[in-house]
């Protein structure tokens, strides 16, 4: 394990930074909110970002981050891995040169990294790792007093869930931002359609059904020096406490689209089918390959929500909205009559959705004007994980059941040991809340 977190903060930075707290404790007595103003790095402009989770997203995610901001350096990075941070670090060196600034001494592994990382006198974090950790991480970057880009799924179970909720709070009365990677969010199409669907172009949204029919995801293997952890870990798709199943892990962001359509509000119950049809070999984990989901709003409104893993069959990433004077399909950016006739096609700039999520995260830093997505980004996930209680048990479960479950999906201990695969859920048997 690692040791406590270190500063290689300078005594200039120090001195700033103990002024801008002082003042921001200031005014907070005076009940008014201060956003957390740019470092300076010892006068300079630098916006001092980290990385927690090096892997592909992560690694995408600095590069991004990199982009964003012309002052933007990467200064620490962490992962439970070795061979990750290194990998990592070595590509966005090519790439980026001297704004990725990280020595051996900034690179840092095992399950104590984000401690580490967070000790490093950072601006901006990326939160990369499996979603399992998310909540965890997510807590002692804003305790620390960091802005945070955020992955998707923000969590796998509803202690997870609540936990997001508290720092996004916490976050906002800091005056801190939470960008999340529910990446649609920051896409321009999809933007504008969704926008002229909240203003009524298709009258009230009755229906909502989310497809995300795929095939199937990486294997990375297994090698006899690995423990059962360090196995699930490099296989966290597959393993339920880390990813959440492909229903949260994946599918969370067709279900994103779908509550912000519906406005972002919570659903009152779900049922669902789910299973493991084509994923029977014990290298999958124990997670399901499929899953169908009903979930019922307020006003007879359903978001019947279905995703796929399986090589082999059709597939389609599409979200289909029914309202009471027509049709759209969100990701086609078309808006049509209830017979199909297409009467609107966004036509406008098409930038990399990613790149938007950065660019945006570190204009509100420069401007002292955080965005806090903590809401739907808590929300979407819990909605996820709801869906996979549903599949997993068989049965109608209700928001109220599932928020409140205090299923704490961690293991008993973080260390480099056996770790037994849980049994497969069956569905009338296995219990979720
Ligand atoms: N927004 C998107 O479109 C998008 C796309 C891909 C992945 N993601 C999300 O990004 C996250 C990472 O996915 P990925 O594809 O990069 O997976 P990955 O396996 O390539 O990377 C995850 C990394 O986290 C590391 N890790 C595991 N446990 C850790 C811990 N406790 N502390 C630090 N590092 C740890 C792993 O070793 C690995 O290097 C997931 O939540 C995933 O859902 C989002």
């Amino acid at each position: 394990m690692s040791e406590a977190p270190k500063s290689n903060v300078s005594d200039s930075r120090r001195e700033f930074l103990k002024t801008s707290s002082a003042l921001a404790a200031g005014a907070l007595v005076g009940g008014l909110t201060v956003p957390r103003s740019v470092h300076a790095d010892s006068g300079s402009e630098v916006l001092r970002v980290g990385l927690i989770g090096c892997g592909g997203r992560g690694t995408g995610a600095a590069a991004q981050a990199l982009d964003a901001d012309p002052h933007a350096k990467l200064v620490a990075m962490g992962d439970a891995f070795d061979d990750r941070v290194k990998a990592s670090r070595q590509s966005l060196s090519k790439r980026f040169g001297p704004k990725v600034d990280v020595d051996d001494a900034h690179c840092f592994t095992g399950f104590d990294n984000y401690k580490d990382v967070l000790g490093c006198d950072l601006d901006v974090v990326i939160l990369a790792t499996p979603p399992h950790f998310r909540p965890a991480h997510l807590k002692a970057a804003v305790e620390a007093g960091v802005h945070v880009f955020a992955e998707k799924p923000v969590a796998v179970d509803a202690p997870g869930v609540r936990s997001v909720m508290e720092s996004a709070a916490l976050a906002k009365k800091k005056g801190l931002s939470i960008v999340s990677g529910l990446c649609w969010r920051y896409d321009y199409g999809v933007r504008e359609t969704i926008s002229r669907l909240l203003d009524g172009a298709i009258g009230d949204i009755v229906s909502i059904q989310e497809n995300y029919l795929a095939g199937p995801l990486w294997h990375r293997g297994n090698e006899a020096s690995w423990s059962q952890m360090e196995y699930q870990l490099r296989n966290w798709l597959y393993f339920t406490w880390l990813s959440g199943d492909h229903n949260v892990e994946q599918h969370v962001h067709s279900l994103d689209k779908g509550q912000w359509l519906l406005g972002d509000i919570a659903p009152v119950a779900a049922t669902g089918l789910g299973g493991r049809q084509v994923r029977t070999e014990e290298k999958w984990g124990h997670i399901f390959d499929h899953h169908a989901v009903i979930y019922e709003y307020p006003n007879n409104v359903r978001m019947h929500a279905y995703t796929r893993q399986q090589a082999g069959c059709f597939n389609q990433t599409e979200d289909f909205v029914f309202g009471t004077k027509g049709v759209c399909q969100v990701l086609k950016h078309e808006i049509a009559k209830p017979n199909g006739e297409v009467i609107w096609k966004y036509s406008g700039p098409k930038p990399s959705m990613y790149q938007v999520e950065h660019n945006e995260l570190f204009q509100a830093i420069r401007a002292n004007k955080p965005i806090n997505n903590g809401h739907y980004m808590a929300l979407s996930t819990m909605v996820a994980i709801l869906g996979r209680m549903a599949t997993y048990s068989g049965q109608r479960v209700t928001w109220d059941e599932a928020i409140n479950s205090t299923v704490d999906l961690s293991p008993a201990s973080y260390e480099w040991s056996d770790l037994k695969t849980p049994p497969v859920a069956m569905p009338g048997i296995t219990k979720e809340v």
